[in-house]
C-alpha cells in the first residue's frame, strides 16, 4: 500500500498568520495547521460527503432565517459556512472563524451560490478571539467546538457575541464506543499498535463532548439557558472500501496514531479494510454515527 506524505500539494497559506490570543490554544494550534488541518484540506470532499448529514441535522435545528447573522465556530474547509450562508440570503451575513490555515484557504476558495451572503473568513481562536458584542443571531458549529482548552471561558465569549436572544446550535460526537465508524478501523488496527495511556475524557478533543451532563454543565456555567441534547444517529459515509480505508487511516484517534508512527500503515491497513468490507453497501460504505444536537439560548 502507498502511504502518500499529505500536505505537499496544500493551497496557499491563509493570508493571516498570527491567531488572536495564541496562547491559550497552543497545542491544537499546531496541531490544526500541521498535519491534522492539510489532513482535512486534502480530504475535504470526501470528508464533507461523510459528515454532511450530521451537520444537515444541525442545520435544520437551527432553522437560520433570510436576514440573520450566523457565526461558524471552527468552520474548517467551510462546506457549513456556506450552507448558512444559503439560508440567510443576501441580506443576512455569515462569519466563519477557524484557527487552521490550510482548512480556512480552501473555505476560502470555495463558489458561492447565487443569493447567498458573501462569508466572511477569519483566523480567530473562538476561545479567545474579541468576537464582538451582540453582534449574532446564531452561533453554530459542526464539530468545531470540542478543543478548547477552557470550554467555558470559550462559551462565554460565544454567548457575548450573540444578542440577548440569540441561540447556539452545534453538533458533537457521543462516546466512541457508539461510533462504528471511528471505533471498527481502531479496533481492527489495535493489536498491530503499540499500547497507549487512556484518553483523558474531556480533554480538548473529538469525544470532549460526549457525556451530556458536562455539556449542560459548561453551557449553564457560561450563560446559555435551555440547553437540550437530542441524540441523532444515522449512517455515514458513502465512499468506495478504498477510500474509506484511506480516510480511516488519516483522521480521528487512528489517524493521529499513525501520522506519529507511519510505518505501521500499511500494516494496518489490511486489517481495517477487512473490517470496513463489513459496512460495504450498493451507496458505498455506510457505517454508524452517533452524535448529539446540541440547542440553548444565550438568554
Ligand atoms: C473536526 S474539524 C471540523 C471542521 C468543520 N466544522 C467541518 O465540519 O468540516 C474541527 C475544526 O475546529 C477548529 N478549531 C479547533 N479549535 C478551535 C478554536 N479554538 N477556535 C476556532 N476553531 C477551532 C479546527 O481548526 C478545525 O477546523
Amino acid at each position: 500500500m502507498v502511504w502518500p506524505k499529505i500536505g505537499a500539494s496544500a493551497p496557499q497559506e491563509f493570508p493571516v498568520s498570527e491567531v488572536q490570543g495564541e496562547a491559550a490554544n497552543a497545542a491544537q494550534i499546531d496541531y490544526w495547521n500541521a498535519t491534522a488541518g492539510q489532513t482535512w484540506a486534502h480530504y475535504q470532499a470526501q470528508l464533507d460527503r461523510q459528515i454532511e448529514p450530521l451537520g444537515l441535522e444541525a442545520l435544520r435545528s437551527l432553522a437560520a432565517r433570510p436576514g440573520e447573522r450566523v457565526l461558524d465556530v471552527g468552520c474548517g474547509c467551510g462546506q457549513t459556512t456556506l450552507e448558512l450562508a444559503e439560508r440567510v440570503g443576501a441580506a443576512g451575513a455569515v462569519t466563519g472563524v477557524d484557527i487552521s490555515s490550510p482548512m480556512l484557504a480552501i473555505a476560502e476558495a470555495r463558489p458561492v451560490p447565487q443569493g447567498a451572503a458573501q462569508p466572511q473568513f477569519i483566523k480567530y481562536d473562538a476561545q479567545t478571539a474579541d468576537l464582538g458584542q451582540g453582534q449574532y443571531d446564531a452561533v453554530f458549529s459542526r464539530f468545531g467546538v470540542m478543543f478548547f482548552n477552557d470550554p467555558v471561558a470559550a462559551f462565554r465569549n460565544l454567548r457575548r457575541a450573540l444578542t440577548s436572544n440569540g441561540r447556539l446550535t452545534f453538533v458533537c460526537w457521543r462516546p466512541f464506543a457508539e461510533n462504528l465508524w471511528m471505533r471498527a478501523p481502531m479496533e481492527a488496527a489495535q493489536p498491530y499498535l503499540p499500547p497507549s495511556p487512556p484518553m483523558d475524557p474531556t480533554a480538548p478533543g473529538p469525544f470532549a463532548f460526549a457525556n451530556p451532563d458536562r455539556v449542560r454543565s459548561i453551557l449553564s456555567e457560561a450563560g446559555f439557558c435551555d440547553v437540550s441534547l437530542q441524540a441523532f444517529n444515522t449512517s455515514i459515509g458513502g465512499s468506495s472500501l478504498e477510500q474509506t480505508v484511506d480516510l480511516s487511516l488519516r483522521v480521528g484517534p487512528l489517524g493521529a496514531v499513525l501520522r506519529e508512527q507511519p510505518d505501521l500503515a500499511p500494516t494496518v491497513a489490511d486489517a481495517v479494510k477487512a473490517a470496513m468490507a463489513a459496512y460495504e453497501t450498493p451507496g458505498g460504505v455506510l457505517i454508524p454515527a452517533a452524535v448529539w444536537i446540541v440547542t440553548a439560548q444565550a438568554s
